[in-house]
């Protein structure tokens, strides 16, 4: 089931206002099932504004979102992870004291049925590790023991926990925000593999990114934000980094049909100066 235009996940005109700065100015967003999709933006673009309101972490002043053909309106994160959107945040919210196992299921830990779990709510160790093990396994997460603390775990390790966290729980999407930012090349390449297998088992990936090379790589689609919102939709396959960036710094401007040319305000501003 997807939304009319065949969208799985839609946002029209959201607004958000914090105080006299405004965050999101008429946001539109689209996911379409089974792609990558990244969101590219100049810093204070409102991309994680638009983000967090599709992840329940923001509530919009105004404008609607639809999933899978429902208006929806999420009034804190729980809704949407019970709507199935999974989330992963820039810091994310992983507990370094814990073993890879607790950290999979923080937050929704498995009880033991019957007696003992009602009773004494025992976690399911056990269980949890198995289970802990073959999501690190389906998705390549390279790490030797579940039982190993997150704290020992490299940058990009950790980044794998996260990612495999959301990718676990997830029943319709994935959102990641700046997942690369603080990895190396090697530990990069690594997550960029794990969203491709996230998209082959068939879930949707919203990848906010300030890296044009890895956006090129992975991305179906690229949306471009720009003061705080949607100005175009770019493809790795037609457009060139030099056109997305110029389409985020507003030199180039994309018209309905999709064709770009400069900007008029922007060849003013070059003579101005
Ligand atoms: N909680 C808040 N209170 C006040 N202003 C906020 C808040 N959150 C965001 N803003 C403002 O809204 C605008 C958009 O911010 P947002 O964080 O969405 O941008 P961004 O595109 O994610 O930027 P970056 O690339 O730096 O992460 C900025 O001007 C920011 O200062
Ligand atoms: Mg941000």
């Amino acid at each position: 089931m997807t939304n009319e235009n065949g969208a799985i996940f839609t946002a029209r005109g959201l607004v958000k206002h914090y105080g006299s700065v405004v965050a999101m100015n008429g946001a539109d967003f689209d996911l379409y099932p089974g792609e990558v999709l990244a969101v590219v933006g100049d810093n204070g673009a409102g991309k994680s504004t638009l983000i967090k309101s599709l992840s329940g972490a923001v509530i919009p002043d105004s404008g609607a979102m639809y999933l899978e053909g429902e208006r929806v309106r999420f009034h804190g994160p729980l809704d949407a992870r019970r709507a199935g959107i999974e989330t992963v945040y820039q810091d994310l919210a992983l507990a370094p004291a814990q073993d890879i196992a607790t950290n999979l299921f923080l937050g929704r830990e498995q009880r033991r049925p019957g007696l003992l779990g009602g009773l004494f709510r025992t976690l399911d160790a056990r269980k949890m590790r198995a289970e802990a093990q073959r999501v690190m396994d389906e998705l390549g997460v390279g790490i030797s023991s579940v039982q190993q603390r997150v704290e020992t775990l490299s940058g990009g390790q950790r980044q794998g926990v996260a990612v495999a966290r959301a990718a676990a729980f997830s029943t319709r999407l994935v959102i990641m925000d700046e997942p690369t930012a603080a990895l190396g090349v090697a530990e990069s390449a690594k997550v960029l593999e794990l969203i491709g297998r996230i998209r082959e088992r068939g879930l949707p990936v919203v990848l906010v990114s300030h890296n044009m090379p890895h956006v090129f790589e992975i991305a179906d689609r690229v949306h471009v934000h720009r003061l705080g919102k949607r100005v175009a939709v770019a493809s790795p396959r037609e457009h060139t980094m030099n056109q997305v960036v110029g389409l985020l710094t507003g030199a180039l401007v994309m018209s309905e049909d999709g064709e770009i040319t400069e900007a008029q305000d922007a060849v003013t501003a070059g003579l101005a100066e």
